[in-house]
């Protein structure tokens, strides 16, 4: 690791110019809609979905936290296999979805079951919009809303 302070530097220097060559337009402008934790039928685990819409530049989302769980991971399902990954691309005037059938959030060994009509703090974070705070309302076990529209 005695590389990581000259990589590190060499990243806000990197920054420090990209801001000042391009202005703010290449700064993400986040807005995060349609969150969501449907109540889980039993077990100690948590699903959850939102949609980030981005009218900015691209970020990418690192990690996310909540009081609910030490251990929220992030997963993507393709073809039905759910795969976790370690981060998610939030595409350039675009949206990233977590949505039934596809990325979703796993709060696992929840502190405790999240009840309909519950409210749950969460804490997504990005690589460059910083921390964005979510209140995810639990919704009954069957909640699947319809599809968000264009975008
Ligand atoms: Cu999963």
């Amino acid at each position: 690791m005695r590389r990581a302070p000259l990589a590190l530097g060499a990243l806000i220097l990197a920054a420090g110019f990209t801001l000042t060559a391009c202005g703010s337009d290449d700064e993400p402008e986040l807005k995060v809609e349609g969150a969501f934790i449907p109540e889980p039928a039993s077990g100690d685990m948590a699903a959850g979905f939102f949609v980030v819409h981005n009218s900015g530049g691209a970020d990418t989302l690192t990690s996310v936290s909540s009081p609910l769980s030490k251990q929220v991971t992030l997963h993507s399902t393709k073809g039905g296999v759910m795969k976790e990954q370690k981060s998610f691309a939030v595409p350039a005037d675009g949206a990233l979805d977590f949505e039934r059938g596809g990325n979703h959030l796993m709060f696992e060994n929840v502190a405790q079951k999240p009840k309909e009509g519950d409210k749950v703090s969460v804490e997504l974070h990005f690589a460059k919009a910083g921390t964005v705070k979510v209140a995810f309302p639990v919704k009954a076990a069957t909640y699947n809303p319809t599809s968000h529209a264009s975008h």
